[in-house]
């Protein structure tokens, strides 16, 4: 593996459903992670809980990240913007890490343009983009990988070459999030991890590209984590349904800390 640092994120998408098991699952996490060494550990809650998190994170090594910002980045951080957040009312909140690009908001109507926007306003506010790509599907003719290039080449392509290195690429094939048992192979993810290393290659050249860290997610679970981390060149996870199980998501953390 290139990279010096691990990382394993939690994406808690629209859960827990209330605040109190929001900030139990998180010191649950916090309580069990204490001897994490080499392995940054970030929660991604609703922006809701952020404030909550907040209270519970105190003196601790777990980092928060969002799950969204608003695309434009006003100096003043606030604006009339119906139902936005901003970049620095993140900061304020103790965000270090913003989720960008995610199938499920692209979905929503989230284009490569907007991601690229967001991507921006993020690097600006030195916060740190956890910047999601990957395939709906398929196909033999191996159209997905021009899918997943030109995802890359426009998110990144306002994006100032010293600030590349501290963008994190979550690799999630939409086709393997949130079934449970089906994530894709090491051998797969090995592939993929190659060609994103080529493309940023090409774009930034060798010594920029080897700094980005790419991140796997879709399925991980306690059980596959090993196989994928071990066998898939990557430096870690972006966990979904798996991150809402304390004791399951610091098995992952723990798997990937001793790889
Ligand atoms: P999953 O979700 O682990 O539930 O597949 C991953 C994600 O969507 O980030």
């Amino acid at each position: 593996m290139n990279s010096k640092t691990k990382y394993v994120i939690g994406n808690w998408k629209m859960e827990p459903r209330t605040a109190v098991e929001a900030r139990a699952l998180f010191l649950s996490i916090k309580k069990q992670s204490s001897r994490i060494k080499n392995t940054s550990i970030i929660i991604c809650p609703p922006a809701i809980f952020l404030g909550d998190l907040q209270m519970a994170h105190s003196g601790n090594k777990i980092s928060i990240g969002a799950q969204n910002v608003f695309w434009e980045n006003p100096s003043s951080g606030r604006g009339a913007f119906t139902g936005e957040i901003s970049a620095n009312q993140l900061i304020d909140s103790s965000v270090e890490y913003v989720i960008v690009g995610h199938s499920e908001r692209r979905a929503l109507g989230e284009t490569n343009e907007i991601v690229a926007e967001k991507l921006h306003t993020i690097v600006e506010a030195k916060l740190t983009p956890i910047l999601c790509i990957g395939e709906r599907l398929r196909d033999e003719e191996g159209e997905y990988l021009s899918f997943i290039k030109e995802q890359i080449e426009t998110a990144l392509r306002d994006v100032p070459h010293n600030k590349i290195k501290n963008i994190i690429i979550a690799y999630e094939p939409v086709w393997a999030i949130g079934r449970g048992d089906d994530a894709m192979g090491p051998k797969d993810m090995h592939e993929v991890s190659l060609y994103i290393h080529k493309i940023l290659v090409s774009m930034f050249g060798k010594k920029i590209a080897s700094g980005v860290d790419v991140v796997y997610g879709g399925s991980v679970e306690r059980s596959n984590a090993e196989e994928l981390i071990k066998g898939g060149e990557i430096s870690g996870f972006l966990v979904g349904h798996a991150s809402l199980y304390a004791d399951h998501f610091i098995d992952i953390v723990k798997i990937v800390d001793n790889s």
